[in-house]
């Protein structure tokens, strides 16, 4: 089955990407993989091979790849100009599609990337509260900023709540300012926050970590302990947000945090981003709102970029047609089903962890709650993957992304190619 081809056209721009892109890429996607460009479910590379896409550009391509209603708004506002910096029409009206749709939005303050969106959430609750700490999850993605990388991947555990920066280059000083906890130990975080109260300002969360759905009862725990104690609670929804829900994560597990982080969908493939959040914390962004030194500044010359923001409202407009989460639901159920009897026939040790929406397998057989039970064996992950992408599926590392887009078609050639694969890798 595995029939992936390598151009000689392909293997030239690998060996220019060696040449001038640090470890020869843009990220941490493989990167002997050049790809040419995508529709629907699919995309295709330099060589010509086809995939079906669960990477979904890391998770923006929510409606599959060129949705022709996307392309004909966005050709519109190409022809009209690319970026003004001063407001327009259509950023105006995806933050007033946000407001009506995100629970916790009163005012929204756009970005360009989610890491940037997480950097000022965090800043705004230091700002709001007066006080510098910030407790984060260990294994929680809140993009690169020097809070946000601090127990992200750590390599070693150490003891809670300690954190260890991912990164050269973090000052030392700022291991101080952040707090770790286990993802669904509530008992935990209770204790933290109780010790802490006087200096934390915000607990930050993915309500879905990476893949692991919290256990029935920590959202509202967090919830309750942040109101009583007199906390912010950030989610950072720049993965759920519009996925698991039109109303993102908070609608789906039904908790609402004081500020929450968008991103990912909201730009319809374009680079957008955005913290939103209760208007009294909001008014931090705004100089005639607040005090001379509780003004935070923020600004960024393709904030609201029109482009970027005709593609989101588009994008959610297709979300909120009837039947359009349920069918993102039923094909990752399809999926995660399919994969799971593929994997007891096979006898792999392997769960399939997430929810129908994002997905992937953890190597092993204990119970996955947290950043240390979700850490399967990588090196059998990565075998699988790459047996995958010769079999004509393309995915990140550690995720399957399921789009509106993917079809029966798309489930059936998936699942083929998983059992194929599976065989393969049993086999080595
Ligand atoms: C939960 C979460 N937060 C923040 C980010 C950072 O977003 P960006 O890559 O747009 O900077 C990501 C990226 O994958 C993410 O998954």
């Amino acid at each position: 089955m595995p029939n992936r081809k390598t151009s000689e056209a392909e293997r030239e721009l690998v060996d220019t990407a060696r040449r001038v892109l640090p470890a020869g890429g843009f990220g941490n996607v493989p990167h002997e993989v050049v790809i040419a460009g995508g529709r629907a479910g699919r995309v295709w590379d330099v060589s010509g091979n086809e995939y079906v896409d669960y990477l979904l550009g890391s998770g923006p391509m929510l409606i599959g790849h060129a949705h022709p209603e996307v392309l004909a708004v966005t050709q519109e506002q190409l022809a009209k100009g690319t970026t003004f910096f001063a407001n327009n029409e259509h950023g105006i009206r995806l933050a007033a599609e946000i407001v009506d749709a995100v629970a916790c939005a009163e005012k929204v303050r756009f970005v360009s990337s989610g890491s940037e969106a997480d950097l000022y959430a965090m800043r705004l609750a230091r700002a709001y509260k007066k006080r510098d700490k910030i407790l984060k999850f260990e294994g929680g993605y809140h993009g690169m900023s020097d809070y946000g990388l601090m127990s992200l991947s750590p390599r070693r555990s150490s003891n809670f709540p300690r954190p260890i920066p991912d990164s050269a280059g973090i000052p030392k000083s700022l291991q101080d300012e952040v707090l770790v906890a286990p993802f669904n130990d509530l008992e935990t975080v209770a204790s933290l926050v109780r010790e802490h109260r006087q200096e934390l300002a915000a607990i930050i969360v993915e309500p879905v970590q990476r893949l692991i759905p919290p256990k029935p009862g920590f959202l509202e725990g967090l919830r309750k302990l942040t109101s009583e104690n007199g906390l912010l609670l950030i989610f950072d929804e720049v993965v759920t947000g519009f996925r698991f829900a039109y109303g993102g994560a908070q609608e789906y597990f039904g908790v609402v945090p004081d500020i929450c982080t968008l991103g990912k969908a909201i730009g319809g493939g374009f680079p957008l981003a955005a913290i939103a959040g209760r208007a009294d914390i909001m008014a931090h962004f705004d100089k005639g709102a607040v005090a001379e030194d509780e003004f935070m500044m923020q600004v960024g010359t393709l904030s609201g970029n029109p482009v970027a923001a005709v593609a989101g409202l588009k994008t959610l407009e297709i979300l909120k047609r009837p039947g359009a989460y349920a069918t993102i639901f039923a094909t990752g159920r399809a999926l995660m089903e399919g994969f799971e009897t593929i994997l007891q026939t096979a006898g792999v040790k392997a769960r399939v962890v997430g929810d129908a929406p994002m997905f992937d397998l953890v190597f092993g057989d204990r119970p996955v709650n947290d950043y240390r039970s979700a850490l399967g064996d990588a090196d059998a992950m990565k075998r699988l993957n790459g047996l995958l992408r010769e079999r004509g599926i393309l995915k990140g590392e550690g995720k399957y992304y399921v789009s509106l887009a993917h079809t029966a078609e798309d489930v059936r050639f998936t699942l083929d190619a998983f059992a194929s694969a599976t065989k393969a890798f049993v086999g080595t």
